[in-house]
């Protein structure tokens, strides 16, 4: 991950293909492990999708129940699509799969300085998918990985905001 040495604030971005199922899970898990890190005015966090289908809509009821049996409410998000200036306005772009991944690459200005990858390397598991759950299910299982991956992201931040301090 390349970031500053002495970040004031670190913004991370959640892609998926809808941005109704995994990437606002992955915000509102996130969302709730950097505020009770207390970090949430150090860490902007926002999610979106490669595709365009779900412009406005909210995420998935089963992604909704999934968090909320959970504690977590992701009611209130709303689908948007990837957009070049994401690559400015993001230090992290975390795909959740290899298809996010390489449109992230398709996309990526050449002079951007974001630092793109798949969200699983982050809970040590380098090449691991968080599989599409719209046609085939498996809601919990994606929250699962989800939430231990964004956990050693956010412990890995928190780090480089306390040592820049
Ligand atoms: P997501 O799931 O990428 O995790 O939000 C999907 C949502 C919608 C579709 C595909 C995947 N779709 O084809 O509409």
């Amino acid at each position: 991950m390349r970031l500053d040495d002495s970040p004031a604030k670190i913004r991370v971005l959640f892609v998926c293909l809808g941005n109704i199922c995994r990437s606002p899970t992955a915000e509102g898990v996130f969302r709730q492990q950097v505020r009770a890190l207390g970090l949430d005015d150090r860490v902007e966090i926002d999610s979106c999708g490669t595709g365009g289908w779900h412009i406005g809509e909210p995420p998935d009821a089963r992604a909704q129940q999934a968090a909320k049996q959970r504690g977590i409410d992701i009611s209130g998000l709303r689908g948007r699509q990837l957009c070049q200036e994401d690559f400015s306005r993001f230090d992290v772009v975390l795909a959740m799969d290899h298809d996010n991944l390489a449109e992230l690459e398709r996309w990526m200005p050449a002079d951007s300085q974001a630092s793109i990858g798949l969200l699983m390397e982050w809970a040590g598991e380098p090449g691991a998918a968080v599989p599409d759950p719209y046609y085939e299910g498996g809601f919990d299982r994606v929250y699962a990985m989800i939430e231990r991956a964004s956990q050693a992201l956010a412990a890995e931040l928190e780090q480089r905001l306390e040592a820049a301090r």
